[in-house]
């Protein structure tokens, strides 16, 4: 935004998505047993437009203690965060350089976001959420490289032919086989739009909340017809 407030014209759309992904978040949070603190990490934050606003969220919207920790590998636009948040003040607010994978906060998380994590990073961050039993995840996938490179199917090669249609089909089933696995272990899973097409493409979020319940979804023979090794399915 301008210093009057007005939203910039090539920010509108990601003004719509963090304003719609909050909406989303304060809804599931109004869900979850209440707490007096919380801790949300936004695992590949980037340049943390979504952190930021989320922090000020939760302290000024919500009035709730938090304690709220972006990670990202990219090392200048962790110190730019970090730069940021010392001159805004947030104090229960920290940016962690580093691979998502090798990030460890261990027990305690509450919440974790995370926007357009590209590839199998929206695995990594889906995985730490499940071993830490994390009781919210808000995740917006990008990027779905991974199983169009391994998809095979004989049947379905009338569709798997055509370069784009194979794309859009290996985002389906790699955000499928996502929230199957997530029901399996112990969360009720929503794949929903968390805005219109037109404000960004990768608008597919899955809302994920843990009730203890674990599902038996059947994966497998997904995974043997179309011969694919998904991370979703790999250790962390
Ligand atoms: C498309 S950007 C999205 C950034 C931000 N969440 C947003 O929506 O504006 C993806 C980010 O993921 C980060 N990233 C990708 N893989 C990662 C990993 N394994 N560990 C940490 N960060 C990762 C990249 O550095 C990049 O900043």
């Amino acid at each position: 935004m301008d210093r009057n407030g007005n939203v910039f014209k090539n920010q509108r759309d990601k003004y719509i998505q963090i304003n719609n992904f909050l909406a989303i978040l304060n809804d599931a949070m109004n869900r979850l047993p209440p707490k007096k603190h919380w801790t949300i990490l936004d695992l590949c934050c980037g340049k943390s437009y979504l952190t930021f606003v989320l922090y000020y969220f939760m302290k000024e919207i919500r009035q709730q203690e938090c304690h709220v920790i972006g990670v990202d590998l990219k090392k200048d636009v962790i110190q730019k965060c970090t730069q940021i948040k010392q001159r805004l003040g947030f104090q229960e607010m920290d940016f962690i350089e580093g691979d998502i994978a090798a990030y460890n906060y261990g027990q305690g998380v509450d919440v974790v976001v995370s926007l357009h994590a590209c590839d199998t990073a929206t695995d990594i961050v889906l995985k730490y959420a499940m071993k830490n039993q994390v009781k919210l995840i808000l995740s917006v996938p990008c990027c779905h490289k991974e199983l169009a490179k391994q998809i095979q199917n004989k049947m379905l090669d009338p569709i798997l032919k055509y370069g784009l249609l194979k794309e859009r089909f290996a985002a389906l089933l790699t955000d499928a086989l996502r929230a199957n696995v997530l029901e399996n272990n112990g969360y009720r899973a929503d794949v929903i739009e968390f805005v219109n097409f037109e404000n960004s493409p990768k608008n597919v979020m899955i809302r994920a909340i843990w009730t203890g319940k674990k599902q038996t979804n059947e994966i497998q023979s997904l995974i043997d017809a179309f011969q694919i090794t998904p991370s979703i399915l790999t250790p962390l």
